[in-house]
């Protein structure tokens, strides 16, 4: 079997996080989300993977490279502009050829990994495998109507929804779709959908079977799911310490402290991550926190946060919580007189004073 990741959305309600970097490549718990999809395909035994990209491509291709690093060898397929997740299956038709294959969009998570699922399908019959998970908001995705052990329809994001059960982003077809693709035409919002692509599998006879998971599943495109995410992972990371840490410090709980980190006169109060060559001065991190590489803290407090690369956060008075803050941000005391807030935010920024 061959796997497909789709890396090419511009990530719009991930803001301002997303208006330079790729959405794929912002991380959970120190390590960007598209890794972990990587990581579940070669985990099955599918290592030969295309990965569709848009305008962040090159920064995709920069952090994954040829795949070496996960034992899987990489195929770059480049998508002219995001039509839809059956368009990127379709440019991918050439890559895929005759295999049955893995559709993982590239900003969806599960627990519980692919395992068996994908040992299930490659042994069946069936000629498309779909992921569901009951949510309470069923009207925020595609949703799945399922009798016995098919699925007899599908409707993305409907107004009146059949069933509680969404359809992850994690789906197995056989050649069949591409047929199927191209008998479909643009939804409302302009896209091919997989979901109407699925539709025309069921109404042709195509055997298409459901699997309700029960392990949590997060699709990574809010900020508050992006926290969730973390929150998540971190609660089931091993501790670790590549770091230095001195005597006036505490670190309790599940930590990561990953190599060159430094941590003096601070506590860490885990499950958290410290990044490479990240300084903690006098400060504290509480649970759920992922502090990337090269960050510097000082005098400061954070909680239930992400903090991208190479960002400082300098004896800010009140505690930092349930914030994402991106890449070479500043966030400081003003020295000097009048005590003003003094703010350079970039477009999309949400900041919440006290
Ligand atoms: C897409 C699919 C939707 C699916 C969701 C899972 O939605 O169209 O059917 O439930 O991914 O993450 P989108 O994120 O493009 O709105």
């Amino acid at each position: 079997m061959k796997g497909l990741i789709l890396s090419g959305g511009k990530g719009t309600r991930l803001r301002p996080l997303t208006v330079t970097g790729a959405k794929q490549l912002v991380p959970v718990a120190n390590k960007p989300v598209l890794f972990y999809a990587i990581e579940d395909l070669v985990e099955a035994g599918i290592t030969d993977i295309g990965i569709v990209i848009g305008d962040t491509g090159d920064q995709i291709r920069a952090a994954v490279g040829d795949g070496s690093q996960f034992g899987a060898r990489i195929t770059y397929i480049p998508q002219e502009a995001p039509l839809g997740l059956a368009h990127g299956v379709k440019i991918a038709e050439e890559f895929l050829g005759r295999d049955r294959f893995v559709l993982f969009l590239g900003d969806n998570f599960i627990r519980d990994g692919i395992v068996p699922l994908v040992e299930e399908f490659r042994n069946g019959q069936a000629n498309c495998q779909i992921l569901l998970y009951r949510v309470p908001n069923p009207e925020a995705f595609g949703v799945a109507d399922v009798r016995g052990n098919r699925v007899i329809r599908v409707v993305e994001k409907p107004k009146d929804p059949p069933s509680d059960l969404a359809i992850i982003g994690i789906y197995m077809f056989d050649h069949n779709v591409f047929d199927a693709i191209r008998q479909i035409r643009p939804s409302a919002r302009g896209e091919l959908e997989i979901t109407d692509t699925i539709q025309v599998l069921i109404d042709q006879g195509f055997t298409v079977v459901p699997k309700i998971i029960t392990g949590w599943w997060i699709d990574t495109g809010k900020h508050a799911d992006m926290l969730e995410a973390n929150r998540l992972i971190l609660e089931t990371q091993e501790p670790a310490m590549l770091g230095t840490v001195d005597d006036t410090s505490q670190i309790l709980g599940r930590v990561v402290i990953q190599r060159g980190a430094e941590i003096r006169n601070s506590v860490i109060r885990g499950p958290a991550i410290i990044g490479e060559e990240t300084q903690i001065i006098d400060s504290y991190v509480g649970p759920f926190s992922s502090i990337y590489h090269h960050c510097f803290i000082q005098g400061s407090e954070i909680e239930h946060s992400i903090i991208l690369e190479h960002s400082k956060i300098i004896d800010v008075p009140h505690r930092i919580e349930e914030s994402l803050i991106g890449r070479y941000v500043e966030i400081s005391r003003s020295p000097i007189k009048p005590r003003a807030y003094k703010l350079w935010l970039g477009d999309f920024s949400k900041v919440g004073i006290l």
